[in-house]
């Protein structure tokens, strides 16, 4: 791991810094594969990445202990088995670097109250969780932000539903340097090249989602039964006919994005090779793709997971090197603002 946090004038050689992370609220699906998780490891090459677990951001619903300890564990383990190098990478739990809270605190204090009350993904969860309004939900964007800036974080692969989170991030990191001169790194969104929406298989206009019903979504540890069962079920159209048009098929058209982005086949190639053939067709042929990409990474999964001392030294080299990381941004912080010296 090489990531630096001196500026680029100090180490023109330096590649930029990416920061992501993902909630540890249950095993993911194949559209946080295709979407996310394997534009990781090809991300490695190019750039400094951190990939954070950010359980502080789980706990703002409620959570039973146990479970959450474990998909902790799930969670390290899956980025390993997709091919993430933690020699390269930093991967660590947000909850063991303390940095990230108390930066936390001080961004919250150059934050809005009506800009975190104008999120949508605040006024979604206080509907959905009424009986839990708590102030994690209202001040979870600032803990985003504090997790990005930490570490000087040049770009952030998000999907849409972050981008508003991001575009407050940026505010807050340039109302800081306005104040403080250029401490702060504000950082972009990253959209990888590659990489398609994918949808639910049940109700293809919804993306496709862990929260929702099971037979809506495919796991990362789906068995090959599991998936040709789903995928035999998946919603399509009575029109009989192999091509891509996501509005008024987005069945179909769903189906032909999950073949096109485990085989690297064009939707011009599927239409063509699928020409005249019935959707059972483009079914089985999508089942097996899946089962293809995802054997080698369940059976990469196990094996980490049959190891957890290997996965604790892992996890504790990233929290060590995470730190040591973001106590130099704190150093910084901390004296900008004016808080007393230790
Ligand atoms: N809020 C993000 C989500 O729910 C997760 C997240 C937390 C994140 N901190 C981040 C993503 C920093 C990118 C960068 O998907």
């Amino acid at each position: 791991m090489q990531a630096q946090l001196n500026s680029k004038a100090e180490n023109p050689k330096k590649k930029p810094i990416i920061f992501s992370g993902i909630q540890p609220s249950g095993m993911l699906q194949l559209g946080n594969y295709i979407g996310a998780l394997r534009n990781f490891k090809l991300l490695q090459d190019d750039y400094d990445c951190l990939y954070c677990i950010v359980d502080l951001h789980a706990i703002t619903v409620r959570q039973e202990p146990a479970k959450l300890r474990k998909l902790c564990y799930e969670l390290v383990a899956l980025y390993l088995a997709v091919g993430l190098d933690p020699e390269r990478s930093l991967i660590y739990c947000q909850s063991h670097v303390s940095g990230h809270t108390e930066l936390a605190w001080i961004l919250g204090c150059y934050t809005y109250m009506g800009e975190l009350q104008r999120m949508t993904q605040f006024k979604d969860k206080t509907a959905k969780h009424a009986e839990n309004i708590n102030a994690g939900l209202l001040t979870y964007p600032v803990l985003m932000a504090a997790d990005i800036l930490l570490f000087k974080s040049n770009l952030v692969p998000i999907g849409a539903d972050q981008k508003q989170h991001l575009e407050l991030t940026r505010d807050i990191a340039i109302r800081f340097n306005n104040i403080y001169g250029n401490v702060l790194t504000v950082p972009e969104p990253f959209i990888p090249k590659v990489g398609a929406r994918i949808m639910s298989l049940l109700e293809p206009t919804r993306k496709m989602s862990k929260s929702d019903p099971e037979d809506t979504y495919i796991s990362m540890l789906d068995s090959p039964d599991a998936v040709r069962r789903k995928l035999k079920r998946a919603v399509t159209d009575s029109e009989a006919s192999i091509r891509f048009d996501a509005e008024s098929k987005p069945g179909v058209s769903n189906l032909m994005s999950i073949y096109c982005s485990l085989t690297g086949s064009t939707l011009r190639q599927i239409e063509d090779d699928f020409a005249g053939k019935g959707y059972g067709h483009l079914k089985s042929a999508v089942a097996e793709a899946v089962i293809e990409t995802l054997a080698p990474i369940q059976s990469e999964y196990a094996r980490f997971m049959s190891d957890k001392g290997a996965l604790d030294q892992i996890i504790n080299n990233g929290a060590a090197r995470a730190r040591s990381l973001a106590d130099r941004t704190m150093a910084t912080v901390r004296k900008k603002v004016g808080l007393a010296p230790m």
